[in-house]
């Protein structure tokens, strides 16, 4: 017997295609086109990957369906889409160490503090955070990966903060080689994703918050591809060239940690 919410969920579906439907006139051979579309989109392509996914990020679908089913209580930071590009195996690093090994792009300092909505800190929270290089690639995009890169696990200290060295991410384009990239073509879209980092924060007691940050003057921050950026998460940096202070703030120097 078909469930009430499956029934619930289709009876909307059809009703807002039939409203599309007459609200655009659309002619048979532009429903074939989006049949065909579709087709084309669910197969594999080159890579043996399939675009569904892609195509829901492209139409904001994702991080529409992430928002509503991530809401967060007032005070908390806000969570935005977690991406393909998350691997389980990052390595655990020490609070000043560097995720990104040698040569992978400008240092990066990055520090925290983890607190509940009340602004109490929270210890011990384990932080996920991954990013491209300075390439605008994950180290999943490359090939030949030598072992995770530009990734790494940390916790924080019983005060809640956290700081690590990373590079600079770097915008890049969503595959724009399928459907999906003749799709942002036709539309005269560009396919970049503004450079952001990700973190993934978990602690006893607390909801998971899968966020990323985002560069204020990032060119494409007010034109994400796939509409992850929200506003609470963009964030400004400043240059820092004097390395007694970036020691001073407890990070190492460069060539001090190999990954
Ligand atoms: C998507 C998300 C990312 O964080 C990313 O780096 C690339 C693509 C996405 O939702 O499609
Ligand atoms: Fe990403």
């Amino acid at each position: 017997c078909p469930d009430e919410r499956t029934k619930f969920i289709m009876k909307n579906l059809v009703t807002h295609l039939h409203d599309f439907v007459r609200e655009t006139s659309i002619t048979t051979e532009e429903w074939m086109g989006a049949l065909l579309f579709l087709t084309a989109t669910g197969k594999k392509c080159t890579d043996l990957r399939q675009e569904f996914i892609l195509l829901s990020d492209a139409l904001g679908v994702s991080t529409l369906v992430d928002s509503l089913n991530n809401a967060k209580p007032p005070g908390a930071s806000e969570a935005t889409v977690m991406g393909p590009f998350f691997t389980a195996d990052a390595l655990d690093f020490q609070n000043g160490e560097s995720i990104a090994s040698e040569g992978k792009g400008n240092y990066m300092y990055v520090s925290g503090k983890v607190t509940d909505t009340k602004g109490n800190p929270i210890p011990n929270c384990v932080i996920e955070t991954w990013e491209t290089d300075g390439h605008g690639k994950y180290d999943n995009q490359y090939e030949e990966r030598g072992g995770p890169d530009c990734r790494g696990r940390l916790h924080t200290t019983e005060d809640g903060s956290y700081w690590f060295r990373a590079v600079v991410p770097v915008s890049y384009p969503i595959p724009d080689d399928g459907p999906v990239g003749t799709f942002f073509k036709t539309l005269g879209r560009h396919t970049y994703r503004p450079a952001h980092l990700h973190m993934m924060l978990e602690a006893p007691g607390f909801e998971k918050l899968i966020t990323a940050l985002y560069w204020a003057d990032d060119p494409y921050v007010t034109s994400d591809a796939v509409f992850g950026v929200k506003n609470s998460l963009i964030i400004r940096t400043t240059t820092e060239t004097d390395v007694a202070v970036t020691r001073a703030r407890g990070f190492k120097d460069a060539k001090t940690h190999e990954v």
